[in-house]
Protein backbone atom coordinates (compact mmCIF):
# COMPACT_ATOMS: atom_id res chain seq x y z
CA UNK A 1 0.00 0.00 0.00
CA UNK A 2 1.87 3.60 -0.55
CA UNK A 3 0.91 6.71 0.84
CA UNK A 4 -0.49 9.16 -0.42
CA UNK A 5 -0.68 13.32 0.61
CA UNK A 6 -1.51 13.48 3.97
CA UNK A 7 0.26 9.40 4.47
CA UNK A 8 -1.93 8.27 6.72
CA UNK A 9 -3.49 4.49 6.37
CA UNK A 10 -6.90 3.77 7.47
CA UNK A 11 -8.51 -0.41 7.74
CA UNK A 12 -11.70 -0.28 7.09
CA UNK A 13 -13.18 -3.12 8.20
CA UNK A 14 -16.93 -3.66 6.39
CA UNK A 15 -15.56 -1.51 3.80
CA UNK A 16 -17.56 -2.94 1.00
CA UNK A 17 -21.04 -2.60 3.09
CA UNK A 18 -23.12 0.75 2.63
CA UNK A 19 -20.89 2.28 5.49
CA UNK A 20 -17.60 1.94 4.87
CA UNK A 21 -17.97 2.27 1.41
CA UNK A 22 -18.76 5.49 1.98
CA UNK A 23 -16.38 5.76 4.84
CA UNK A 24 -13.49 4.48 1.88
CA UNK A 25 -14.34 7.05 -0.37
CA UNK A 26 -14.14 9.41 1.78
CA UNK A 27 -11.04 8.71 2.93
CA UNK A 28 -9.44 8.41 -0.46
CA UNK A 29 -10.50 12.21 -1.66
CA UNK A 30 -8.88 13.43 1.64
CA UNK A 31 -5.59 11.69 0.63
CA UNK A 32 -5.42 8.29 2.88
CA UNK A 33 -4.43 5.23 2.15
CA UNK A 34 -6.99 2.51 2.48
CA UNK A 35 -7.34 -1.16 3.15
CA UNK A 36 -10.33 -2.81 3.27
CA UNK A 37 -11.29 -5.97 5.00
CA UNK A 38 -14.86 -7.31 3.99
CA UNK A 39 -15.71 -11.19 4.02
CA UNK A 40 -18.72 -10.05 1.38
CA UNK A 41 -21.09 -11.21 3.55
CA UNK A 42 -23.52 -13.29 1.56
CA UNK A 43 -26.87 -12.15 2.97
CA UNK A 44 -25.93 -8.75 2.04
CA UNK A 45 -23.50 -9.06 -1.33
CA UNK A 46 -26.11 -11.34 -3.42
CA UNK A 47 -23.93 -10.46 -6.62
CA UNK A 48 -20.54 -11.07 -5.17
CA UNK A 49 -18.08 -8.35 -4.92
CA UNK A 50 -19.66 -4.85 -5.55
CA UNK A 51 -18.91 -2.65 -8.58
CA UNK A 52 -18.65 0.43 -5.88
CA UNK A 53 -15.41 -0.99 -4.18
CA UNK A 54 -13.05 1.32 -4.64
CA UNK A 55 -10.42 0.67 -6.79
CA UNK A 56 -7.78 2.81 -5.47
CA UNK A 57 -8.13 0.67 -1.98
CA UNK A 58 -6.09 -2.16 -1.09
CA UNK A 59 -8.83 -4.51 -1.24
CA UNK A 60 -8.95 -7.93 1.35
CA UNK A 61 -11.46 -10.60 1.00
CA UNK A 62 -11.60 -12.34 4.39
CA UNK A 63 -13.34 -12.92 7.45
CA UNK A 64 -12.24 -10.68 10.21
CA UNK A 65 -13.17 -13.49 13.09
CA UNK A 66 -10.13 -15.20 11.57
CA UNK A 67 -7.15 -14.63 13.85
CA UNK A 68 -4.43 -14.36 10.60
CA UNK A 69 -6.73 -12.62 8.92
CA UNK A 70 -7.29 -9.67 11.34
CA UNK A 71 -3.51 -9.80 11.82
CA UNK A 72 -2.44 -9.20 8.10
CA UNK A 73 -5.09 -6.45 7.20
CA UNK A 74 -4.16 -4.56 10.99
CA UNK A 75 -0.41 -4.01 9.95
CA UNK A 76 0.82 -1.32 8.68
CA UNK A 77 -2.42 1.10 9.88
CA UNK A 78 -2.75 4.55 11.40
CA UNK A 79 -6.51 4.49 11.98
CA UNK A 80 -9.22 1.69 12.11
CA UNK A 81 -12.72 2.23 10.82
CA UNK A 82 -14.63 -0.59 12.72
CA UNK A 83 -17.85 -0.87 10.17
CA UNK A 84 -18.16 -5.02 9.79
CA UNK A 85 -20.78 -6.11 11.47
CA UNK A 86 -23.61 -8.53 11.31
CA UNK A 87 -26.51 -6.76 11.46
CA UNK A 88 -30.23 -6.18 11.68
CA UNK A 89 -33.30 -8.49 12.81
CA UNK A 90 -31.18 -11.94 11.52
CA UNK A 91 -32.57 -14.59 13.07
CA UNK A 92 -29.14 -15.99 14.32
CA UNK A 93 -28.19 -15.51 18.04
CA UNK A 94 -24.35 -17.21 17.93
CA UNK A 95 -23.46 -15.25 14.81
CA UNK A 96 -23.99 -11.83 16.29
CA UNK A 97 -21.67 -12.69 19.11
CA UNK A 98 -19.18 -14.31 17.20
CA UNK A 99 -18.98 -11.72 14.43
CA UNK A 100 -19.46 -8.34 16.94
CA UNK A 101 -18.24 -9.32 20.49
CA UNK A 102 -15.79 -11.26 19.67
CA UNK A 103 -14.33 -10.05 16.80
CA UNK A 104 -13.68 -7.16 17.96
CA UNK A 105 -12.14 -8.28 20.94
CA UNK A 106 -9.87 -10.47 18.91
CA UNK A 107 -8.83 -7.35 17.18
CA UNK A 108 -8.07 -5.66 20.42
CA UNK A 109 -5.95 -8.46 21.56
CA UNK A 110 -3.79 -8.74 18.31
CA UNK A 111 -3.01 -4.89 18.58
CA UNK A 112 -2.24 -5.53 21.81
CA UNK A 113 -0.50 -8.44 21.62
CA UNK A 114 1.57 -7.70 18.56
CA UNK A 115 2.30 -4.13 19.65
CA UNK A 116 0.98 -2.49 16.46
CA UNK A 117 1.29 1.33 16.11
CA UNK A 118 -2.48 2.10 15.88
CA UNK A 119 -3.34 5.58 16.82
CA UNK A 120 -6.78 5.39 16.80
CA UNK A 121 -10.06 2.98 16.38
CA UNK A 122 -13.26 4.27 15.76
CA UNK A 123 -16.18 1.63 16.20
CA UNK A 124 -19.51 1.64 14.40
CA UNK A 125 -21.89 1.47 17.33
CA UNK A 126 -25.66 2.08 16.99
CA UNK A 127 -28.98 3.95 18.68
CA UNK A 128 -29.68 -0.04 19.09
CA UNK A 129 -27.68 0.31 22.20
CA UNK A 130 -30.36 2.40 23.95
CA UNK A 131 -33.68 0.21 25.79
CA UNK A 132 -36.06 3.02 24.63
CA UNK A 133 -35.53 6.37 23.73
CA UNK A 134 -35.82 9.08 26.73
CA UNK A 135 -39.22 10.40 27.10
CA UNK A 136 -40.93 13.19 29.10
CA UNK A 137 -43.57 12.79 31.85
CA UNK A 138 -46.39 15.24 32.20
CA UNK A 139 -45.07 14.83 36.25
CA UNK A 140 -42.01 13.61 36.42
CA UNK A 141 -40.12 15.77 33.94
CA UNK A 142 -37.20 14.03 31.78
CA UNK A 143 -37.72 9.60 32.19
CA UNK A 144 -35.68 7.04 30.47
CA UNK A 145 -38.57 4.64 30.55
CA UNK A 146 -37.49 0.77 29.93
CA UNK A 147 -38.14 -1.42 26.89
CA UNK A 148 -42.09 -2.00 26.25
CA UNK A 149 -43.10 -6.03 28.29
CA UNK A 150 -44.25 -8.22 25.46
CA UNK A 151 -47.39 -8.25 27.71
CA UNK A 152 -48.45 -4.60 26.84
CA UNK A 153 -47.49 -5.14 22.96
CA UNK A 154 -50.13 -7.93 22.56
CA UNK A 155 -52.79 -5.94 23.45
CA UNK A 156 -51.82 -3.59 21.04
CA UNK A 157 -50.46 -0.50 23.56
CA UNK A 158 -47.79 0.67 21.75
CA UNK A 159 -47.32 3.44 24.06
CA UNK A 160 -44.42 4.54 26.32
CA UNK A 161 -45.06 4.80 29.87
CA UNK A 162 -43.45 6.88 32.48
CA UNK A 163 -41.03 4.20 34.64
CA UNK A 164 -42.41 5.99 38.00
CA UNK A 165 -46.27 6.43 37.64
CA UNK A 166 -47.02 4.59 34.24
CA UNK A 167 -48.25 7.98 32.36
CA UNK A 168 -47.91 7.58 28.60
CA UNK A 169 -44.73 9.68 28.18
CA UNK A 170 -43.51 12.06 25.23
CA UNK A 171 -40.59 11.45 22.92
CA UNK A 172 -37.76 13.50 23.30
CA UNK A 173 -34.43 13.62 22.13
CA UNK A 174 -32.02 10.80 23.44
CA UNK A 175 -28.58 11.67 24.96
CA UNK A 176 -25.54 10.07 25.22
CA UNK A 177 -26.06 9.22 28.87
CA UNK A 178 -29.07 7.58 28.77
CA UNK A 179 -28.99 4.16 30.14
CA UNK A 180 -27.56 1.29 27.50
CA UNK A 181 -28.97 -2.28 27.69
CA UNK A 182 -29.49 -3.42 24.25
CA UNK A 183 -33.09 -5.35 24.21
CA UNK A 184 -31.90 -6.90 20.53
CA UNK A 185 -29.01 -9.61 20.50
CA UNK A 186 -27.77 -7.41 17.96
CA UNK A 187 -27.82 -4.44 20.16
CA UNK A 188 -26.23 -6.33 23.27
CA UNK A 189 -23.23 -6.78 20.61
CA UNK A 190 -23.59 -3.12 19.81
CA UNK A 191 -23.03 -2.60 23.42
CA UNK A 192 -20.08 -5.09 23.59
CA UNK A 193 -18.50 -3.68 20.81
CA UNK A 194 -18.55 -0.37 22.16
CA UNK A 195 -17.85 -1.18 25.64
CA UNK A 196 -14.72 -3.17 24.45
CA UNK A 197 -13.28 -0.30 22.13
CA UNK A 198 -13.97 2.25 25.09
CA UNK A 199 -12.60 -0.01 28.03
CA UNK A 200 -9.38 -1.04 25.90
CA UNK A 201 -8.58 2.42 24.49
CA UNK A 202 -8.63 3.73 28.57
CA UNK A 203 -6.60 0.84 29.32
CA UNK A 204 -3.84 1.05 26.55
CA UNK A 205 -3.98 5.11 26.15
CA UNK A 206 -5.16 4.76 22.45
CA UNK A 207 -7.70 7.00 21.62
CA UNK A 208 -10.77 5.68 20.82
CA UNK A 209 -14.43 6.52 19.41
CA UNK A 210 -17.32 4.71 19.63
CA UNK A 211 -20.03 6.66 16.93
CA UNK A 212 -23.83 5.12 17.68
CA UNK A 213 -25.29 5.99 14.14
CA UNK A 214 -28.78 6.80 13.92
CA UNK A 215 -30.89 4.23 11.11
CA UNK A 216 -28.60 4.95 8.14
CA UNK A 217 -29.37 4.95 4.56
CA UNK A 218 -28.39 5.73 0.89
CA UNK A 219 -27.24 4.57 -2.46
CA UNK A 220 -25.17 1.02 -1.94
CA UNK A 221 -27.75 -0.29 1.04
CA UNK A 222 -28.36 -3.63 0.19
CA UNK A 223 -31.40 -4.41 -1.71
CA UNK A 224 -30.67 -7.93 -0.84
CA UNK A 225 -31.04 -8.10 3.04
CA UNK A 226 -34.73 -8.43 4.08
CA UNK A 227 -33.76 -7.78 7.40
CA UNK A 228 -32.63 -4.44 7.51
CA UNK A 229 -32.25 -0.77 6.17
CA UNK A 230 -36.22 0.24 6.47
CA UNK A 231 -36.16 2.14 3.53
CA UNK A 232 -34.55 -0.23 1.36
CA UNK A 233 -37.10 -2.26 2.37
CA UNK A 234 -40.17 -0.57 1.55
CA UNK A 235 -38.12 0.75 -1.83
CA UNK A 236 -38.29 -3.01 -3.09
CA UNK A 237 -41.97 -3.74 -1.89
CA UNK A 238 -43.23 -0.82 -3.83
CA UNK A 239 -41.26 -1.50 -6.89
CA UNK A 240 -42.52 -5.36 -6.62
CA UNK A 241 -46.28 -4.00 -6.55
CA UNK A 242 -46.24 -4.54 -2.79
CA UNK A 243 -47.11 -2.72 0.05
CA UNK A 244 -44.88 -1.43 2.82
CA UNK A 245 -45.28 -3.52 5.74
CA UNK A 246 -45.19 -1.07 9.34
CA UNK A 247 -44.79 -3.08 12.23
CA UNK A 248 -46.96 -1.70 14.86
CA UNK A 249 -48.99 0.97 13.86
CA UNK A 250 -46.57 2.38 11.86
CA UNK A 251 -46.41 5.58 14.37
CA UNK A 252 -42.93 4.62 15.68
CA UNK A 253 -40.33 7.30 15.10
CA UNK A 254 -36.80 7.37 13.79
CA UNK A 255 -34.02 9.34 13.54
CA UNK A 256 -32.32 8.80 10.21
CA UNK A 257 -28.62 9.90 8.25
CA UNK A 258 -27.56 9.49 5.32
CA UNK A 259 -24.66 7.81 4.38
CA UNK A 260 -22.42 10.58 3.14
CA UNK A 261 -23.07 12.11 6.32
CA UNK A 262 -22.43 9.01 8.61
CA UNK A 263 -18.93 8.73 6.47
CA UNK A 264 -18.26 12.70 7.23
CA UNK A 265 -19.14 11.67 10.87
CA UNK A 266 -15.95 9.26 10.72
CA UNK A 267 -13.62 11.47 9.60
CA UNK A 268 -14.37 14.11 11.80
CA UNK A 269 -13.83 11.70 14.63
CA UNK A 270 -10.72 10.63 13.20
CA UNK A 271 -9.55 14.04 12.93
CA UNK A 272 -10.72 16.07 16.10
CA UNK A 273 -9.83 14.88 19.90
CA UNK A 274 -13.01 16.15 21.00
CA UNK A 275 -14.81 12.70 20.62
CA UNK A 276 -11.84 10.62 22.31
CA UNK A 277 -13.11 8.09 25.20
CA UNK A 278 -16.75 8.80 24.16
CA UNK A 279 -19.64 6.77 22.89
CA UNK A 280 -21.07 9.50 20.64
CA UNK A 281 -24.64 10.26 18.87
CA UNK A 282 -24.58 10.46 15.00
CA UNK A 283 -28.07 11.26 13.95
CA UNK A 284 -30.56 14.42 12.41
CA UNK A 285 -32.23 15.43 15.60
CA UNK A 286 -35.38 14.77 13.79
CA UNK A 287 -37.92 12.19 14.53
CA UNK A 288 -39.43 10.82 11.70
CA UNK A 289 -42.35 8.14 11.87
CA UNK A 290 -42.46 5.10 9.79
CA UNK A 291 -45.19 5.51 8.34
CA UNK A 292 -43.78 9.24 6.76
CA UNK A 293 -41.21 7.30 5.59
CA UNK A 294 -43.54 4.60 3.58
CA UNK A 295 -45.74 7.67 2.80
CA UNK A 296 -42.73 10.08 1.38
CA UNK A 297 -41.29 6.98 -0.85
CA UNK A 298 -44.21 5.90 -2.17
CA UNK A 299 -45.16 9.76 -3.18
CA UNK A 300 -41.55 9.78 -4.73
CA UNK A 301 -41.82 6.84 -6.98
CA UNK A 302 -44.99 7.71 -7.98
CA UNK A 303 -46.62 3.98 -7.03
CA UNK A 304 -49.06 4.94 -4.31
CA UNK A 305 -49.47 2.08 -2.74
CA UNK A 306 -50.92 2.22 1.18
CA UNK A 307 -48.67 1.05 3.59
CA UNK A 308 -50.17 -2.27 5.62
CA UNK A 309 -50.04 -2.18 9.35
CA UNK A 310 -51.55 -6.27 10.71
CA UNK A 311 -50.84 -5.80 13.87
CA UNK A 312 -47.36 -7.27 14.31
CA UNK A 313 -45.01 -6.11 16.21
CA UNK A 314 -40.82 -7.11 17.09
CA UNK A 315 -40.33 -7.38 20.75
CA UNK A 316 -37.04 -5.28 22.07
CA UNK A 317 -38.03 -2.67 19.52
CA UNK A 318 -38.01 0.73 20.61
CA UNK A 319 -41.02 2.64 19.95
CA UNK A 320 -39.12 6.21 19.76
CA UNK A 321 -35.67 7.24 19.26
CA UNK A 322 -34.48 10.35 18.17
CA UNK A 323 -30.60 11.26 19.37
CA UNK A 324 -29.44 14.11 21.26
CA UNK A 325 -26.18 15.51 19.00
CA UNK A 326 -24.93 18.33 21.42
CA UNK A 327 -22.02 16.11 21.68
CA UNK A 328 -20.86 15.66 18.18
CA UNK A 329 -22.13 19.21 17.19
CA UNK A 330 -19.94 20.70 19.59
CA UNK A 331 -17.33 18.98 17.90
CA UNK A 332 -18.42 20.68 14.28
CA UNK A 333 -20.32 17.94 13.01
CA UNK A 334 -23.61 19.04 11.02
CA UNK A 335 -25.48 16.70 9.25
CA UNK A 336 -25.78 18.03 5.13
CA UNK A 337 -28.49 15.63 3.58
CA UNK A 338 -32.31 15.94 4.41
CA UNK A 339 -34.50 13.07 4.37
CA UNK A 340 -36.27 14.33 1.41
CA UNK A 341 -32.85 14.60 -0.69
CA UNK A 342 -31.65 11.67 0.39
CA UNK A 343 -34.39 9.09 -0.07
CA UNK A 344 -34.13 10.81 -3.89
CA UNK A 345 -30.69 9.99 -4.12
CA UNK A 346 -31.40 6.55 -2.55
CA UNK A 347 -34.02 6.17 -5.36
CA UNK A 348 -31.81 6.88 -8.32
CA UNK A 349 -29.47 4.54 -7.12
CA UNK A 350 -31.80 1.44 -6.96
CA UNK A 351 -32.99 2.56 -10.41
CA UNK A 352 -29.84 1.56 -11.70
CA UNK A 353 -29.64 -1.83 -10.58
CA UNK A 354 -31.82 -3.39 -12.60
CA UNK A 355 -34.92 -5.90 -11.29
CA UNK A 356 -35.21 -5.67 -7.86
CA UNK A 357 -36.59 -8.41 -6.08
CA UNK A 358 -38.76 -8.56 -2.92
CA UNK A 359 -37.03 -10.78 -0.26
CA UNK A 360 -39.21 -9.40 2.52
CA UNK A 361 -42.27 -11.79 2.34
CA UNK A 362 -39.99 -14.99 2.32
CA UNK A 363 -38.27 -13.19 5.43
CA UNK A 364 -41.34 -12.09 6.98
CA UNK A 365 -42.02 -16.05 7.55
CA UNK A 366 -38.88 -17.12 8.79
CA UNK A 367 -39.00 -13.91 11.54
CA UNK A 368 -42.39 -15.00 12.07
CA UNK A 369 -41.68 -18.86 12.59
CA UNK A 370 -38.24 -18.25 14.79
CA UNK A 371 -40.71 -15.70 17.52
CA UNK A 372 -39.04 -12.54 16.35
CA UNK A 373 -42.15 -10.89 14.80
CA UNK A 374 -45.32 -11.15 17.05
CA UNK A 375 -49.31 -10.71 16.26
CA UNK A 376 -51.49 -8.74 18.62
CA UNK A 377 -53.89 -10.89 20.68
CA UNK A 378 -57.04 -11.60 18.47
CA UNK A 379 -60.66 -11.23 20.35
N1 LIG B 1 -27.16 1.00 8.54
C1 LIG B 1 -27.60 1.42 9.71
O1 LIG B 1 -28.72 1.89 9.82
C2 LIG B 1 -26.73 1.33 10.93
C3 LIG B 1 -27.17 1.97 12.09
C4 LIG B 1 -26.40 1.90 13.23
C5 LIG B 1 -25.20 1.23 13.21
N2 LIG B 1 -24.77 0.60 12.06
C6 LIG B 1 -23.49 -0.11 12.11
O2 LIG B 1 -22.68 0.40 11.08
C7 LIG B 1 -21.81 -0.61 10.58
C8 LIG B 1 -21.93 -0.71 9.07
O3 LIG B 1 -23.27 -1.02 8.75
P1 LIG B 1 -23.82 -1.01 7.26
O4 LIG B 1 -25.18 -0.47 7.32
O5 LIG B 1 -22.83 -0.40 6.38
O6 LIG B 1 -23.94 -2.57 6.99
P2 LIG B 1 -23.59 -3.41 5.69
O7 LIG B 1 -24.16 -4.77 5.94
O8 LIG B 1 -23.95 -2.68 4.46
O9 LIG B 1 -22.00 -3.49 5.76
C9 LIG B 1 -21.32 -4.33 6.63
C10 LIG B 1 -20.15 -4.94 5.86
O10 LIG B 1 -19.44 -5.79 6.77
C11 LIG B 1 -19.10 -6.97 6.09
N3 LIG B 1 -18.96 -8.05 7.07
C12 LIG B 1 -19.95 -8.64 7.80
N4 LIG B 1 -19.44 -9.62 8.55
C13 LIG B 1 -18.10 -9.65 8.32
C14 LIG B 1 -17.05 -10.46 8.78
N5 LIG B 1 -17.27 -11.46 9.64
N6 LIG B 1 -15.79 -10.22 8.33
C15 LIG B 1 -15.55 -9.22 7.44
N7 LIG B 1 -16.53 -8.43 6.94
C16 LIG B 1 -17.79 -8.63 7.38
C17 LIG B 1 -20.25 -7.22 5.12
O11 LIG B 1 -19.87 -8.05 4.02
C18 LIG B 1 -20.61 -5.81 4.69
O12 LIG B 1 -19.94 -5.43 3.50
C19 LIG B 1 -22.18 -1.88 11.32
O13 LIG B 1 -21.30 -2.04 12.41
C20 LIG B 1 -23.57 -1.60 11.83
O14 LIG B 1 -23.86 -2.32 13.01
C21 LIG B 1 -25.52 0.64 10.92
ZN1 LIG C 1 -44.30 9.85 35.60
Amino acid sequence: MTARNNGRRALVTGGAGLIGSHVVDLLLREGWSVRILDNLEPNTHKRGRPAWVNPNAEFMEGDLRDRGVMTSALQNIDVVFHEAAYGGYMPEIAKYVHVNSLGTAQMLEIIREDKLSIRKIIVASSQAVYSEGAAECPQHGLVFPTVRPVEQLRVGDWAVHCPICGEVTKSVPTPENAPVGGETVYGLTKVDQEKLVLLWGKQSGVPTVALRYSCTFGPRQSIFNPYTGVIAIFCTRLLNDLPPVLYEDGEQTRDFSFVEDIARANLLAADTDKLDGFPVNVGSKKGVTIREVAEQISEALGIRIAPEAKGEFRPGEMRHLTSDTHRIQAAGYKPQVDLATGIGCYLEWIRSQGDVKDYFSEAADILRNKGIVHSIAKG
